[in-house]
């Protein structure tokens, strides 16, 4: 079990890149497992379940971290690829199909591009959410599938600024952004069980609930010291204005 002053003190020295490199320390990834969101690559299943995507269709996921998905999908016989900022996180990704280093506010390829593009639980980390939106939906083929699977605040807790901060928000503040870039909303699924499930894991590893704070919290929203977080699949499907 670890102190959680050494964890506050982390939080506290730069908020943004704590988050983010966090997901990198192995002993965080020891308490994951595979994927380095609730539900694992059963949330993924799910999600192909829906979108029915033809193989092999191109398919990118953004903030793809040690490549579960990536690993995942090329399995099923897709043409994946991977992005990811951390290039500690892309050494691991790069075993199991092609991957790239950039951000996902800027993506690296030619409008149309892909089929569909999974975003799994990193679209609460970016700075600017609509601009990952409208980059997702820029690179997606008309038509295409958007697969978001998130930490949300539920619906009648107070919601957060939309665009410029990072952190959950709840899932009618997703369902503007999306329409304002696009998109249209064909299926919802919840997996609260499963963020229930990672963060007991999470608190019985380091002692404290702490940990969920510096994971799931942003400015001004205490959502997970109120339990009012959710886990949910939310697929979106690129109709254009
Ligand atoms: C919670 S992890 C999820 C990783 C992976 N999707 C999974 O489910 O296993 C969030 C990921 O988003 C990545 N990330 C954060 N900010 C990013 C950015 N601006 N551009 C690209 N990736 C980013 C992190 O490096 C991390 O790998």
């Amino acid at each position: 079990m670890v102190k959680c002053a050494k964890w506050k003190n982390f939080w506290k020295t730069n908020k943004r890149s704590a988050v983010m490199s966090i997901y990198e320390r192995e002993q965080l990834r020891t308490v994951f497992g595979g994927a380095l969101r609730p539900g694992g690559v059963a949330v993924t299943q799910a999600a192909l379940d829906i979108c029915a995507f033809a193989v092999p269709s191109h398919l990118l996921d953004v903030g793809c971290g040690t490549g579960e998905t990536l690993r995942f999908l090329m399995e099923k016989g897709f043409e994946a690829c991977g992005l990811d900022i951390s290039s500690k996180l892309l050494e691991e990704a790069s075993q199991y199909g092609p991957v790239v280093r950039g951000d996902f506010h800027d993506l690296p390829w030619t409008d149309s591009h892909f089929d569909g593009v999974f975003c799994e639980c990193s679209l609460c980390l970016a700075r600017d959410r609509k601009a990952v939106i409208s980059e997702c939906g820029r690179v997606l083929k008309a038509n295409g599938r958007l697969v978001i699977s998130d930490i949300f605040v539920k619906g009648g807790a107070e919601n957060l600024k939309p665009d410029h901060s990072s952190g959950p928000v709840t899932l009618s503040c997703l369902s503007t952004l999306l329409k304002g870039c696009g998109f249209q909303i064909v299926a919802e699924v919840d997996f609260e069980k499963a963020l229930k499930e990672l963060a007991a894991r999470l608190i019985w590893h380091f002692g404290s609930g702490d940990i969920l704070k510096t994971l799931w919290s942003s400015d001004g929203c205490n959502a997970c010291e109120t339990g009012s977080l959710t886990y949910s699949l939310v697929i979106a499907e690129k109709t254009g204005f």
